[in-house]
């Protein structure tokens, strides 16, 4: 059977497949979920087996496993290093799902659940391709190696451990990540750059214990206010990060980037509609585009602030401590190691000497941005049309893979980005699903994409 027909024809299996896997609730940032990784784990395995490939093994991180297979049987070809993650963030608000995040639900041409887009669908868009080239070829037209991680959505701080120790076996000629978005429904899209993050979280500490808010208040330093005071000082105006320093190594945009990036098929009335703020008035940083803010300027954002008391009706107390969650988006060629102790001893300088702060980094990523001249990124573009009848755009996006930076930086390969995910599929939030389309049309384009890699 030729290779499209045979994909064609397993449409319903590889959708049940696909909702097996999503029915594991592997949330990567909870301990209670420490056996659904373990399924996961095991799930994805015998994926690998059942693509075709050879020597699947269940790798220890030191966290949560990894899952390795190979298959090298292609003398001449390019070796291909295939990366994506089985973790899921958490499903939390449960009670905003249309339909319960880990029982995947078709609606109107979507497949809804947790890791439908991020990035379960996605990896499983490879599983399937490299199936059907297995299936009806007998091989693989070029070497594979495929690395599949548990601990993306936490930062992968034990990647860069694990990339030093078997550094030997992930070297490969390119690697292929499906773990991002198109531009737009109906435009495939590659992508040559992502910003790194940092994540903080600090704790600061005023009274030797909560107090009375009517005896003491008026009188005593409340953390939670110096807490509000405290981030409402880390932007100006113009929305710019006003800590000293910050944007000292930002690399400037070249005109002809800045040329490309305007020529995008990109919507500013779709980017509002996915927000859905209820009304216009986001002042954005000064001097750039929307697209530029969000794929090559660095950022500053609060993720959670928590203290004091929130539940049910009221309680007057002064609480002794408040705690915050926030994070930088970094891009070339900011430093995260420099970013960090900026941040530290910005934030410390504001603080008052009523409050004790006690500052923890997360984790920490560099940027990645890279040319895209290479014959690599010709046989992604060509694969794309393949697969989806459209032409391909060049973009960059704003969000963080951890992985990409570190192979990039360890073997200075090519890095081919191709998302099936849209930008409003909701990725970590409630009612996340993948256009089908996408993922059938996914693994077409990545089928044909591992034949035209086989003749470079
Ligand atoms: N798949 C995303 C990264 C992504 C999303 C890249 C959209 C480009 C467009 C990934 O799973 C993710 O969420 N990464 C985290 C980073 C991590 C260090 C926690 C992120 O970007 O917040
Ligand atoms: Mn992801
Ligand atoms: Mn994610």
């Amino acid at each position: 059977m030729d290779l499209f027909e045979y994909i064609d024809s397993h449409r319903h299996e590889h959708l049940a497949d696909l909702k097996e896997f999503l029915r594991i609730p592997s949330v990567s940032t909870k301990s209670e979920h420490k056996p659904d990784i373990e399924r996961a784990v095991q799930w994805v395995a015998s994926a690998l087996r059942d693509a075709g490939l050879e020597n699947v093994e269940i790798l220890p991180t030191g966290g949560h496993p990894m899952v390795y297979g190979e298959w090298l049987k292609a003398p001449g070809k390019p070796t291909v290093l295939f990366y994506g993650h089985y973790d899921v963030q958490p499903p939390e608000p449960i009670e905003l799902w249309t339909s319960p995040p880990f029982d995947p639900t078709e609606r109107n041409g979507n497949l809804y659940g947790r890791g439908t887009a991020d990035d379960k669908g996605q990896i499983h868009i490879h599983f399937k391709a490299i199936q059907a080239l297995m299936r009806t070829h007998g091989r693989l037209p070029v070497n594979l190696k495929v690395m599949i991680e548990g601990e993306e959505e936490v930062g992968s701080t034990n990647l860069w451990n694990f990339v030093e120790r078997y550094r030997e076996r992930l070297r490969a000629d390119v690697l292929v990540v499906s773990d991002t978005s198109m531009l737009a429904k109906g435009v495939p899209s590659v992508t040559y750059g992502l910003r790194g993050l940092n994540y903080y979280q600090i704790e600061i500490t005023g009274p030797a214990q909560d107090l009375h808010s009517g005896v003491f208040g008026g009188a005593a330093p409340n953390p939670l206010r110096i807490l509000c005071e405290l981030f409402a000082r880390l932007h100006d105006r113009n929305n710019r990060v006003a800590i000293p320093g910050f944007y000292d190594d930002v690399a400037p945009l070249s005109r002809q980037e800045r040329r490309a990036l305007a020529r995008l098929p990109w919507k500013k009335k779709d980017f509002l509609k996915t927000v859905g703020a209820p009304g216009p008035g986001f002042v954005p940083e000064k001097g750039y585009s929307i697209v530029e803010q969000l794929w090559c300027r660095p950022t500053l954002e609060l993720n959670g602030m928590w203290g004091g008391y929130t539940g049910e009706g009221a309680k007057t107390v002064i609480p002794a401590k408040a705690w915050a969650k926030f994070s930088t988006r970094l891009v070339p060629n900011q430093d995260p190691v420099k970013i960090a102790k900026l941040v530290e001893r910005h934030i410390r300088k504001l603080l008052p000497k009523t409050m004790k702060c006690e500052f923890r980094l997360l984790s920490m990523g560099k940027p990645w941005v890279a040319a895209y001249d290479h014959p690599y990124f010709q046989a992604a573009h060509n694969a794309l049309e393949r697969g989806f009848g459209r032409r391909a755009v060049f973009i960059r996006e704003g969000g963080s893979i951890p992985f990409v930076t570190q192979i990039y930086d360890t073997f200075h390969v090519p890095c081919i980005l191709i998302g099936f995910g849209l930008p409003d599929e909701n990725a970590h939030a409630p009612d996340e699903h993948i256009y089908l389309e996408n993922y059938f049309g996914g693994i077409k384009a990545m089928a044909y994409f591992y034949g035209e890699l086989g003749k470079l």
